[in-house]
């Protein structure tokens, strides 16, 4: 008929399909750290030898920063979960903007690049839905070492000064333990000239694990994964092979999967001090872990609500607040929890809140009264971490969920929904 509106069909987006109230059991593999591998790709750049990367998780941010890299004029080669990088001719010290956007991780380039070419250009990384996050410590430190930055028209452009080409070790206090600060100033002093100490330094796992393949490499860094961090920059670095530690935000999500499903699991490979104040938290509301090397048999008894308040390393670690505030949602009594690390990282309440949840919000305080029954919904998720959230609470709701934002699952958790099936789920992804 001329005119008739065509209704159109809704497009449906990607999701995952949840069967609810269902238990789990059995062994539940971990795969490498997202936040680790990132950053180990760009320190690949200070080198002109070949990199062999192993337990590389496979997820869309890894892939993001093998297209970055390579547009750099880096050679990848992926085989399974190995990564080989050949940085031997670096063409370019300048991101383009398309590749940069949405993959904040790029700005590790920024160091290494420096230090390497003695330039770079890369755009400034933009908030997220979690926050602003700023990179000033970023540039601040930088700055200490003797590099020129301008920031116009949310560029970032680098120089060394002068002919020399090479940046001068720098005593460096940040105003806040800032990873990827810590992580950008760690990779740009190593090739400085001189020694270079980091205060107030993050003190995460996956510094550590960076502090550690630069060392392989032939640096000379002390004192990572404590609030101080020395260098003494050495003229050349060379390639060598490493393993990517296993992700500690993943293990601990599957911990979650395990409690708020009261099921017993096997979570490994796992490094427990890299998830003390979780193992902690679990045991407090009710759960009983056996720890055997990298392996975590997890026992939920009767769950309690506990308090949490979200702080750097070695506090508990802002990237699963979401996921334990669904096992909070089902907990017996009430619960309190704090997010202090980014301003704007609640917006797994209201979703929570559609499947029967009951909590309050005081700006970034939420406060849980527990129910005995999450009911099924369509839900999403605004961030990667929020979105494993709402497969969790799904798990254990009663009835079939549908899980939207997918584009930000990927990009953290590598085939999560295969892993929970290993172990008795019923998730189909549409
Ligand atoms: C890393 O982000 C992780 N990402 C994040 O994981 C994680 O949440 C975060 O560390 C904190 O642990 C990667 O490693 C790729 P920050 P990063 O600089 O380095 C403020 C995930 O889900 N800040 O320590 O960006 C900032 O605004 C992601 O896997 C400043 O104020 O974190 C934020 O509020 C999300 N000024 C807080 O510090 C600065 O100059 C933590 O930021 C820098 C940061």
């Amino acid at each position: 008929m001329p005119g008739a509106a065509t209704i159109s069909k809704g497009t449906v987006k990607p999701h995952l399909e949840v069967e609810g109230d269902w238990g789990l059991s059995g062994d539940v593999k971990v795969s490498g750290a997202k936040n680790s591998a990132l950053v180990l790709m760009a320190a690949g750049l200070l080198t002109e030898n070949a990199l062999h990367l192993s337990n590389v998780p496979q997820l869309t941010d890894i892939e993001g920063m093998s297209e970055i890299l390579s547009t750099l004029g880096v050679k990848l080669k992926r085989v399974g979960d190995e990564l080989f990088l050949d940085p031997a001719k670096l063409h370019h010290a300048e991101l383009p903007y398309d590749l940069v956007h949405g993959l904040r991780a790029s700005f590790f380039c920024i160091g290494p690049l420096l230090a390497r070419l003695g330039q770079a250009k890369i755009p400034l990384p933009g908030g997220c839905e979690i926050g602003a996050r700023p990179v000033s410590e970023h540039i601040k430190g930088l700055k200490a070492l003797g590099a020129y930055i301008s920031v116009e028209h949310g560029l970032v452009t680098a120089a060394i000064p002068g002919t020399k080409k090479r940046l001068k070790g720098a005593e460096i206090v940040l105003d806040c333990p800032s990873v990827g600060a810590t992580e950008t100033i760690l990779m740009a002093s190593v090739l400085a000239e001189g020694k270079s100490s980091i205060e107030n330094a993050a003190q995460e796992p996956e510094v550590q694990d960076l502090a550690k393949l630069l060392n392989n490499m032939g640096a000379k860094v002390s004192g990572a994964g404590g609030p101080k961090i020395t260098i003494e920059g050495v003229k050349k670095l060379h390639g060598c092979d490493y393993i990517v530690m296993p992700d500690r935000i993943e293990a601990g999500t599957f911990l979650i999967a395990a409690a708020i499903t009261r099921s017993a699991l096997r979570i490994s490979p796992v490094i427990p001090e890299h998830l003390n104040a979780v193992l902690q938290k679990l045991r407090d509301c009710g759960c009983s872990l056996k720890i055997n090397g990298d392996e975590i048999y997890i026992q939920p008894g009767e769950i309690v609500g506990v308090d949490i308040t979200t702080q750097p390393f070695p506090g508990f670690p802002t990237d699963l607040q979401a996921p334990f505030m669904a096992l909070m949602a089902t907990a017996k009594g009430t619960s309190m929890i704090t997010e202090k690390i980014y301003e704007n990282r609640m917006q797994h309440v209201s979703e929570l809140q559609r499947m029967g949840a009951s909590i309050r919000l005081q700006g970034n305080t939420a406060v849980i009264e527990g129910v005995p029954k999450l009911s099924a919904a369509p839900v999403s998720g605004g961030d990667l971490r929020s979105t494993a959230a709402m497969i969790l609470a799904s798990l254990s709701a009663q009835g079939i969920s549908k899980v939207e934002g997918l584009h930000h699952l990927d990009r953290g958790y590598a085939a999560i929904e295969e892993k929970l099936n290993q172990a008795g789920a019923n998730i189909i992804r549409h």
